[in-house]
């Protein structure tokens, strides 16, 4: 079996990439505490995450870890941050390691919303979303102990955003983009997916506001407009790509309808950004994509459009070859093989991923995941 769909070269703004074998983005939660002692704050990127990043890059496009626009925005301890001078100087270290190994980086930023704990928080206070929510045990996010160890809570209630709030957030999300840039990457993805803050807008199961953020979901959909718009105009819509989620339920938000979704992606389309990224359902439970809605998608959306969410080589391959995606970002597999692309070229078994040593730790589970020549 040859991939040569997948394995083929592909412009994505102003990149040409050498393949359509992707890295989804994966949150780890290893970057560095401050040494301070304000330990659940710090995010800084580590030489080891350079080593881990640099493994992968003779994927055609990585897409780094979750990361916060801003210390408001944190949810999880361990993941990092693109705010202060430290971590942009962080992000560089492992931007240039890349690219000095031929690949490419594009870095997912995100706001968690209600998806966060008020001991991740700058003053411990609650966290903010489109609504006053407490989803209860629906939303549960990670911490660390003294030593370090990553362990699981339910996430703390969150109170509705006021509106000078909102255009903080969608000001933050421009300069952590223009952050990203000055750290290196090639790209910006905005995280519209997975039930955290953009997603926590879109759907009226968190969003209940009465004003124009909330109702109609044109109105619903304004905080992504903003951001978009705000992130298009600080770096330029050729470097600026997004993920979402539709049909997928997360994080208690609604799994939403195909027509909401279309709806969205016209939105999406409407901003000719390097690419739109849809996390499919079915890795994560929920029902596959029809041949029907994928065609729907592949029609209302006319730039770069990559699948991800339990894709096989095969399986990437016969809907590039379609016509329905154009490149497939993997997750797990790329957790667990450093060298998929090479894999895919000869057609060689995957190591296994360990799912024990996915969030928080160390090299272990990390960067030692053997490359074929080992
Ligand atoms: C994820 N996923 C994810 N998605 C995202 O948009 N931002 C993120 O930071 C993360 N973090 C993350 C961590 C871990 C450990 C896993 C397993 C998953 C979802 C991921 O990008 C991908 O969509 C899923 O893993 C499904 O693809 P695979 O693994 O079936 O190829």
């Amino acid at each position: 079996m040859s991939y040569s769909a997948l394995l083929s070269p592909i412009n994505v703004g102003a990149m040409r990439l050498p393949n359509r074998v992707f890295m989804a983005p994966l949150t780890r939660l290893r970057s560095a505490d401050l040494p301070n002692g304000t330990k659940n704050i710090g995010g800084l990127p580590t030489p080891l995450m350079a080593t881990y990043y640099t493994q992968r890059a003779s994927s055609g496009l990585i897409i780094t870890e979750a990361t916060d626009i801003a210390a408001d925005a944190k949810g999880y301890a361990g993941a990092p941050g693109v705010f202060s001078d430290a971590q942009i100087a962080g992000w560089k270290m492992i931007a240039d390691s890349v690219h000095q190994a031929g690949g490419h980086i594009a870095m997912q930023l995100w706001h968690t919303g209600v998806v966060s704990h008020y001991s991740l928080r700058p003053q411990g206070q609650p966290p903010v979303s489109a609504s006053t929510v407490d989803l209860g045990d629906a939303v549960r996010t990670s911490l660390r102990d003294d030593e370090g160890k990553v362990y699981r809570v339910t996430a703390t209630p969150a109170r509705e955003m006021t509106t000078a709030e909102i255009k903080q957030t969608v000001d933050d999300f421009a300069s952590a983009a223009r952050n990203a840039i000055e750290a290196g990457m090639d790209v910006i993805e905005i995280h519209g997916a997975h039930g955290y803050l953009i997603h926590q807008f879109l759907y009226e199961s968190v969003n209940q506001r009465s004003d124009e953020y909330g109702g109609s979901l044109e109105n619903r959909m304004r905080f992504l407009t903003e951001i978009l718009t705000a992130v298009t105009s600080a770096i330029g819509s050729d470097k600026v790509g997004i993920r979402i989620s539709p049909l997928g339920q997360f994080n208690g938000v609604d799994a939403g309808s195909e027509d909401d979704a279309l709806a969205i992606i016209k939105l999406i389309d409407s901003f000719n950004l390097a690419y739109l990224h849809i996390s499919e359902p079915d890795w994560a439970g929920g029902k596959p994509f029809t041949a029907e809605f994928r065609r729907q998608i592949r029609d209302t959306y006319h730039g770069v459009l990559i699948g991800a969410g339990g894709y096989t080589a095969e399986k990437a391959d016969a809907l590039i070859r379609d016509g329905l995606i154009d490149a497939v970002a993997f997750g797990r597999s790329y957790i667990a093989n450093p060298d998929l692309v090479e894999r895919f070229h000869q057609n060689a078994p995957l190591n296994k991923a360990n799912s024990a040593t996915f969030y928080g730790g160390d090299q272990e589970g990390y960067t030692d995941y053997p490359a074929l020549a080992q």
